[in-house]
């Protein structure tokens, strides 16, 4: 394929060498007079491993040409890659100038071609400025609809400096979003080939994935080195423990625990939070990060709170109370907290908890429920499908998928959902839904 690439920094100088070495025909695109005058004598514009070499062999073989004519870039290709900096400003807020800039020029040179182009922007993009910042800016400097006369893809970029090349041929995976049929099969012919899956999405998700890769990669560091200064103050090696915590590929090394639900609690989680901010407390240790992690878990035992609040209506029956499906342990169940929450607002409340009514019913946790939470206990109703139907709202607190059966059959036109477990089921469902935070 002929390929321009636009940014020559170290996303679209390692693009642009691959693409070249791979056998396509490259035009780079910048505004650095410097970085095109090394390009054109063969030099690599950034210090990579095995840059040197490849920019050495692409320029010599004429399958890599540098410029700053875009007209001249968009004429003689059929893909562009958009690789320019989007980086912070003061603020903390994107800075876009140079991707908006590109953009009104791409317009203005896509104006005047009459064969199909394709934009890819790999820049990493606040989600939703494709398409509600770039594309209109491209339509309106060209004259042309998007999806029509030209196709706009976004893909973001996962390479990390200092092994970009090894990145760019095993990428983790190629995520693609775009609207068209036609746009993600120019992008399969060209990337299709990696040994990575080609994930299809809309183009607001690949901007999100992006912001969310990096984030999480930051999180795991700063969980890293917060274990490292607990450890290091209780004399213990930290390496070890974190190796250790590595081996454990169900729970900790994996996609457990990484869905978006309601809030945690249990027996454990919370009380060794707590013990471990003590210890930091006590050797006059800083973690920020965790130490911040129940203040979180809070804020969203607050929002399921505000949810409720804000359908207007008293009358709420909530389907679970115990911190997950399968058990009956109360202790320190955000349910629980949930409906003292709800009951503290006046709510009229009618809770179902399978196992819970079992426990009570067998005397396990019948001490549990009338000594420390008596006003939670006589809200218990055994009847599931009297929750469902005789309340204006539905709080669905555990995925048991008989009880979210049991929603689906019973819920009305006019009632409300109120989702903090994902249904499996819920476009089944014939009333009003909410996710608490989908
Ligand atoms: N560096 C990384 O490892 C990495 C990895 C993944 C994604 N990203 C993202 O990719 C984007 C590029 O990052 P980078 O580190 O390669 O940036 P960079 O700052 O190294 O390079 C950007 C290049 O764009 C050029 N440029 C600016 N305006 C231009 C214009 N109008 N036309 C042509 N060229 C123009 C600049 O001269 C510069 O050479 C950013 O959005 C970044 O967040 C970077």
């Amino acid at each position: 394929m002929n390929i321009s690439i636009f940014g020559l920094g170290y996303v679209g100088a390692v693009s642009m060498a691959c693409l070249a070495r791979d056998g396509h025909k490259i035009y780079g695109v910048d505004i650095d007079p410097i970085k095109l005058a090394l390009i054109r004598k063969g030099n690599s514009p950034i210090i990579e491993e095995g840059m040197p070499e490849l920019m050495k062999a692409v320029v010599t073989d004429g399958s890599l040409e540098v410029t700053d004519d875009i007209n001249l870039a968009i004429d003689n290709t059929d893909i562009s890659f958009i690789c320019v900096g989007t980086p912070s400003q003061l603020n903390g807020s994107q800075d876009q100038s140079a991707v908006l800039r590109l953009a009104e020029q791409l317009g203005a040179a896509l104006s005047t071609k009459n064969s199909l182009h394709t934009i890819v922007f790999r820049s990493t993009l606040v989600p939703g400025t494709v398409e509600e910042t770039l594309i209109p800016l491209l339509e309106k400097h060209s004259g042309k609809k998007a999806n029509i006369d030209f196709d706009v893809c976004f893909q973001p970029e996962f390479l990390r400096e200092s092994t970009s090349i090894k990145d760019y041929d095993n990428p983790p995976f190629t995520i693609v979003g775009a609207a068209t049929e036609r746009a993600h099969q120019t992008m399969n012919t060209l990337f299709g080939h990696l040994p990575a899956e080609y994930h299809r999405a809309d183009i607001r998700t690949g901007e999100t994935v992006k912001y969310f890769c990096n984030i999480f990669h930051a999180l795991k560091i700063t969980f890293a080195n917060e274990v490292g200064r607990l450890c290091n103050a209780m004399e213990i090696d930290a390496h070890q423990v974190m190796a250790l915590l590595c081996e454990d590929r169900q729970l900790n090394i994996s996609a457990a625990y990484l869905k978006p639900g309601f809030a945690f609690g249990g027996s454990c989680l919370p009380k060794d939070l707590r013990a471990m901010q003590y210890v930091a407390k006590m050797n006059d240790i800083e973690i920020p990060m965790l130490a911040n992690v129940l203040k979180s878990n809070e804020e969203h035992l607050h929002l399921a709170v505000k949810r409720v609040l804000a359908t207007g209506k008293r009358k709420v029956g909530m389907i679970g109370l115990s911190f997950k499906s399968g058990t009956d342990d109360l202790r320190e169940s955000p349910l629980v907290n949930l409906a003292e929450l709800l009951i503290g607002k006046g709510m009229d409340l009618s809770i179902y908890d399978p196992e819970v009514n079992l426990s009570f019913l067998i005397g396990a946790n019948k001490r549990y429920i009338e000594e420390s939470i008596p006003h939670v206990g006589e809200l218990m109703n055994d009847d599931v499908n009297a929750v469902i139907e005789n309340n204006d709202v539905i709080v669905v607190g555990i995925g048991d998928k008989n009880l979210l059966e049991a929603v689906v059959t019973h819920a009305k036109p006019g009632q409300i959902v109120i989702d903090l477990v994902n249904m499996s089921n819920k476009d089944q469902l014939n009333c009003i839904y909410q996710g608490l935070c989908w």
